[in-house]
């Protein structure tokens, strides 16, 4: 076995992440691809490759045609780019739901194929047994309640939710069953912000708000959200830059110096060497 390199770059592990509950607030952000994630990991703790993919990415009408091949094959781009972040694979719609083995052999495919560190998958109480059956097995996993973008058809639409007490009483029931199942963390996703709070009061794992108030361990925002390059965004998500003017304004003035022809200019073009 040959020894690390003195100044290897570590990813934050699981427990160390696990290890942030109460202290400073964790940093997640979802990336898709090489590019995208060379840029954010050294400024955070973690990555997500969300299934938000299908819909930023591939536009689709939701996340719930991103099958495993594509996660895999973008959570392996977004591994090979970074270096410190713990990178976390969304488990899809339709890979995990049937029961604790299925979920097994989805998650094992994921953390082998891409080189992932951990999982993160939807649903609560009744997601408790697979959770407890992928962590058992190694497999570090996320949970994620609340707003859970797989369940829209159920959900009635992109809502927030814990409105009244009995859905804020089952989404708190939620939250233990997770933790108490195993997850080193959990994502509240779209969720009144009293119950943010309440929710990270109560159990012994980071909580990782999404419109879930700044109460929670940790934050996570969709990048293109945040960077400005999708065309609305939910009301949780605070624009940290206007990309998509500029990439609008960039390409326009490509198009106009290539119909001048001014584009390519002198220092664009190679010279003959004899
Ligand atoms: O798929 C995703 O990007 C997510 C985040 C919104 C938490 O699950």
């Amino acid at each position: 076995m040959s020894t690390p390199a003195p100044n290897a770059k570590r990813r934050l592990t699981a427990p160390a992440a696990r290890a942030r509950k109460g202290g400073v607030p964790l940093v997640m952000v979802t990336a898709y691809s090489a590019t995208m994630a060379r840029l954010v990991d050294p400024a955070v703790d973690m990555i997500l490759v969300g299934d938000s993919l299908a819909m930023v990415e591939h536009g689709m009408p939701s996340t719930l045609g991103a099958g495993l091949d594509l996660m895999i094959a973008h959570g392996k781009a977004v591994v090979s780019a970074s270096e410190t972040a713990m990178v976390v694979v969304d488990l899809p719609f339709g890979a995990y739901e049937s029961g604790p083995a299925d979920a097994f052999r989805a998650a094992a495919r994921v953390m082998a194929e891409a080189g992932c560190d951990a999982v993160k998958l939807e649903g609560g109480t009744h997601m408790a047994e697979t959770i407890r059956f992928l962590s058992d097995r190694g497999v570090p996993v996320v949970a994620h309640i609340g707003l859970t973008p797989q369940a829209v058809n159920a959900l009635g639409g992109f809502r927030s939710q814990g409105h009244d007490d009995a859905a804020r009483e089952k989404i708190l029931a939620d939250a233990r069953a997770v933790a108490e199942a195993g997850a080193f963390a959990v994502v509240v996703e779209g969720v009144v912000a009293p119950l943010g709070k309440a929710i990270t009061e109560a159990i012994d794992i980071p909580t990782i708000g999404i419109g879930a108030s700044a109460e929670c361990d940790g934050q996570v925002l969709v990048l293109e959200d945040l960077l400005g390059l999708t065309p609305r965004a939910p009301r949780f998500v605070k624009r940290y830059a206007e990309l998509g003017q500029a990439v609008s304004q960039a390409v326009g003035a490509y198009a106009d110096e290539v119909r001048a022809r001014t584009f390519p200019g002198e220092e664009h073009t190679y010279k003959p060497r004899g």
